[in-house]
């Protein structure tokens, strides 16, 4: 019943969308300071509560703490671990793979978003992921500033992974979703080609993309705390995300300080800021 569906999906005016984006730069100060911080010796609890206090001191709140009763400000997933990691005290060691998701409520309106860097020198393979993963987000932010419906993100997503390196997989039991007055709403978003187009595309829908590519199998579990999702056969893992909003002229990424103007220029779109 897609019209049903159809309305689920929370669509934002242009205010609205404004506001979500001081949110979104609130995030994307929050990541900015954790990605300094991320050096070989670094305290995964310390970055957290680095993350927090960048957001609380802009007038935020961090909106993963106490979500689904979520321990910390930042999930911070290392190596084979994919997402959903709680900070420890585990210091990061040279050639870490590091993933830090984070996100921020202001007013009311959500961000999220999510980066993965090296903690040191990376060996070759890990360098790839990373941007496999990341180039992968931009060609998927990319097709929404195009897309008829939400499924077009999905398919270029997979494209791109193909494309710069088959062997890698896409995670499917974990997808991105719709974003705004709460932070996982409709739709879902995911990051494979899929039979189903999805709902349509329209101005005020905003979207968190966000996608997991690992080097090996797809596999993963959960482990005991509730919350780490790792690979099964411990194979490294990569994941970017940014809040996107669509407007009536385009789309601006919410959660990146140029809204995306570089590099969705490099694909030959040009951001519509409200
Ligand atoms: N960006 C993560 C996601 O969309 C947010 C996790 S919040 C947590 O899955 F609190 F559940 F960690
Ligand atoms: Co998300």
């Amino acid at each position: 019943m897609s019209f049903l569906r159809r309305d689920r999906i929370e669509l934002k005016t242009p205010d609205q969308i404004r506001k979500m984006r001081d949110s979104g730069l609130v995030t994307a100060a929050a990541l900015a300071a954790a990605r300094e911080a991320l050096i070989p010796g670094a305290v995964p609890s310390a970055v957290d509560a680095a993350a927090e206090s960048v957001i609380r001191a802009a007038g935020a709140a961090p909106n993963f703490l106490g979500y689904n009763g979520y321990p910390a400000s930042v999930c911070f997933s290392v190596n084979e671990v994919v997402v959903h990691g709680i900070p420890g005290s585990q210091a990061l060691r040279p050639g870490d793979v590091v993933s830090v998701d984070c996100g921020a409520v202001l007013d009311g309106w959500h961000s999220d978003s999510a980066i993965t860097v090296g903690a040191g020198e990376l060996d070759a393979r890990s360098e790839l992921l990373i941007a496999v993963t990341k180039r992968a987000l931009w060609d998927g932010i990319a097709a929404f500033a195009k897309a008829d419906f939400v499924g077009e993100i999905g398919c270029a997503i997979e494209a791109s992974v193909q494309e710069s390196e088959p062997s890698f997989g896409i995670l499917r039991d974990y997808v991105g979703h719709g974003i705004g007055s709460a932070m996982h709403m409709e739709p879902d978003v995911v990051n494979f080609a899929s039979r189903e187009r999805g709902p349509r595309v329209r101005p005020g829908m905003v979207l968190a993309i966000e996608p997991m590519v690992v080097e090996g199998s797809i596999a993963t579990s959960i482990d005991a705390d509730g919350w780490t999702v790792r690979t099964v056969d411990a194979s490294r893992a990569a994941h970017w995300e940014h809040t996107v909003a669509r407007t009536s002229g385009g789309i601006w990424v919410l959660t990146e300080p140029d809204g995306g103007a570089a590099e969705l220029a490099a694909r030959g779109i040009e951001i519509a800021p409200l």
